[in-house]
C-alpha cells in the first residue's frame, strides 16, 4: 500500500486503542506496536508511516523515547499519560491533520476494494473454506471472501445443537439464501449432546465441545475434498493481543479452534486491520442484516455454559425458549443496543411452586443483563422493574418446567459474565 498512516507506540496503558480509532476516524490508516517492535525498524518506519504518537509517556521518559524516535525523520506527538480522553482526541486529530501528511484514504469502499483484489490474488483459481459460527466475524469474513472468490468458497456451518432459539436457521438463511454461497449445514446436534450427556463439571464440558467440534470439521472437511485456503475471522485486537504475547485471560475461550493436523496453503483473514466496531461497519455495507452485524457476544460452547450442570435436550429446550422471550422483550424496550450481553440461564436447582391450584416442583431460571466496555469487567444492567416483571410473567406462563425466575445483581468481578 503506498499511502502513508499513522504509528501509534504504546507506551503505557491500553488506551492506544481508543487513539487509533480516533485517527480512523479522520479516514487515516493508524497501526499499533510495542515500543520495541516500532524501535527495531525506527529507520524504515517512514516508508509506511507520516507520523508517530507515543502514547502516554511519563514525564522521565518524555525527552529519551523523543529522541530514541528522531532517527525515523516522522513528526511526532507525545501524549502525556495524564491527558483526559476528550482533550486526547483533539489533541490527536489535529495533529494528524495540521502536521503530518497522512493519506485520508481509510474508507470502507476501500478496504473492500483492497481486499477483494488481494484474495483474488491469493486464491487464484483454488479453493477456500470457513467455518461460520453465527458470530459477527466469522460472517463478515465470509461474506468478503464471498464477495472475492465466489463459489470457489464453501461455508461450513456446525450446528451443534447449543444455539439459541432460531439462530441456526437464521444463519442459513442469510448465507444460503440471501448471498447464495456453497454453504454446508452440518447437523451434529446429536454427537455434541451424546457426547455430553451424564457430564456436569463445566470444564469437562467445554472440552468436550470444543474437542467434538474439531473433529466434526475435520469430517466435513474430509467430505468436502481438498481446500487450500482456510478463512479466519481474526480481527485487529487478537492480532495485538498475540503480538503482545498476552497469556489468555481465559483458558476457555477456545471453542471453534479448528484442527491443526489438516494442511492448508495458506490462510485468509480478511478482518485482520479492523477494529471490532469497523467489522460492524463493514458488515452493514456488505448488506448483512442487522441482527446478525449486532449480534450481542456468544460463548463458543454456547447454551451449554448456560445450561448448568447435565445438558439434557429438556433442560435446553427451556433455557432456549425463555432467552427468546428475555431478548424479545429486550429488544422490543429499545435496549438491546444499550446491553453488552443478555441472556437467560437454567439453573440446575429445583424449587416448589404452584400452577393452577396445583403443587409443582421445577426449573429456577436466571436472567442476566451486563454492560462492560471490554468484557474484562462488568456492571449488571438496572433494567426496568416493569420490563423484569413482564418478562417473569412470560416465562412462567409461556415456558413449562419455570417455577421461580430470579434477576441477577452481581458484577464482574467477582462473577464471570457466563455462569460457567
Ligand atoms: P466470562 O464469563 O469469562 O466471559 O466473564 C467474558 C466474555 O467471554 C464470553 N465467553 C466466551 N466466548 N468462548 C467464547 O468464544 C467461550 O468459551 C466463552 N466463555 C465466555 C462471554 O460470553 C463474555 O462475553
Amino acid at each position: 500500500m503506498a499511502s502513508k498512516g499513522i504509528l501509534v507506540v504504546e507506551c503505557g496503558d491500553r488506551r492506544q486503542q481508543t487513539l487509533a480509532r480516533d485517527i480512523r476516524e479522520l479516514e487515516v490508516y493508524s497501526e499499533i506496536m510495542t515500543k520495541d517492535l516500532a524501535l527495531s525498524q525506527v529507520a524504515d518506519l517512514s516508508s509506511r508511516f507520516a507520523g508517530i504518537i507515543l502514547a502516554e509517556v511519563s514525564d522521565d521518559d518524555r525527552d529519551r523515547l523523543g529522541e530514541e524516535f528522531t532517527a525515523s525523520g516522522l513528526p511526532q506527538l507525545i501524549l502525556r499519560d495524564e491527558a483526559s480522553e476528550k482533550e486526547t482526541k483533539a489533541l490527536v486529530q489535529n495533529f494528524v491533520k495540521n502536521q503530518t501528511r497522512a493519506d485520508a484514504n481509510w474508507t470502507l469502499d476501500a478496504y473492500v476494494e483492497r481486499q477483494v483484489q488481494a484474495i483474488r490474488q491469493q486464491v487464484g483459481d483454488r479453493r477456500a473454506i470457513c467455518g461460520l459460527s453465527g458470530g459477527v466475524d466469522s460472517s463478515v469474513a465470509a461474506t468478503l471472501v464471498y464477495k472475492a472468490i465466489g463459489q470457489q468458497l464453501t461455508l461450513v456451518f456446525v450446528d451443534h445443537g447449543l444455539m439459541r432459539k432460531n439462530e441456526g436457521d437464521q444463519v442459513e438463511a442469510v448465507f444460503r439464501d440471501q448471498l447464495g454461497a456453497n454453504f454446508i449445514r452440518v447437523n451434529a446436534q446429536d454427537r455434541f449432546l451424546d457426547k455430553l450427556a451424564g457430564v456436569t463439571d463445566p470444564e469437562a464440558k467445554r472440552k468436550i465441545i470444543g474437542e467434538e467440534f474439531i473433529r466434526v470439521f475435520e469430517d466435513e472437511a474430509a467430505e468436502i475434498g481438498e481446500a487450500d485456503f482456510l478463512v479466519q475471522g481474526t480481527i485487529y485486537p487478537d492480532v495485538l493481543e498475540s503480538q503482545r504475547g498476552d497469556k489468555l485471560v481465559k483458558s476457555h475461550h477456545n471453542v471453534g479452534g479448528l484442527p491443526e493436523d489438516i494442511e492448508f496453503q495458506g490462510i485468509i483473514e480478511p478482518l485482520r486491520e479492523l477494529f471490532k466496531d469497523e467489522v460492524r461497519q463493514l458488515g452493514t455495507h456488505l448488506g448483512l442484516p442487522e441482527e446478525l452485524v449486532w449480534r450481542q457476544p456468544f460463548p463458543g460452547p454456547g447454551l451449554a455454559v448456560r445450561c448448568l450442570g447435565e445438558c439434557t435436550r429438556e433442560k435446553l429446550a427451556i433455557l432456549r425458549d425463555a432467552d427468546a422471550i428475555f431478548r424479545e422483550e429486550i429488544a422490543a424496550a429499545g435496549l438491546a443496543h444499550e446491553l453488552s450481553q443478555y441472556f437467560a440461564v437454567l439453573t440446575n436447582l429445583r424449587s416448589v411452586g404452584v400452577r393452577n391450584g396445583e403443587r409443582t416442583y421445577d426449573y429456577v431460571l436466571a436472567l442476566r443483563a451486563i454492560k462492560t466496555r471490554d468484557f474484562m469487567t462488568a456492571e449488571w444492567a438496572r433494567l426496568p422493574y416493569d420490563l423484569l416483571d413482564t418478562v417473569s410473567r412470560r416465562i412462567t406462563d409461556e415456558v413449562a418446567g419455570v417455577s421461580r425466575v430470579v434477576y441477577e445483581i452481581t458484577g464482574k468481578p467477582p462473577a464471570t459474565i457466563e455462569w460457567e
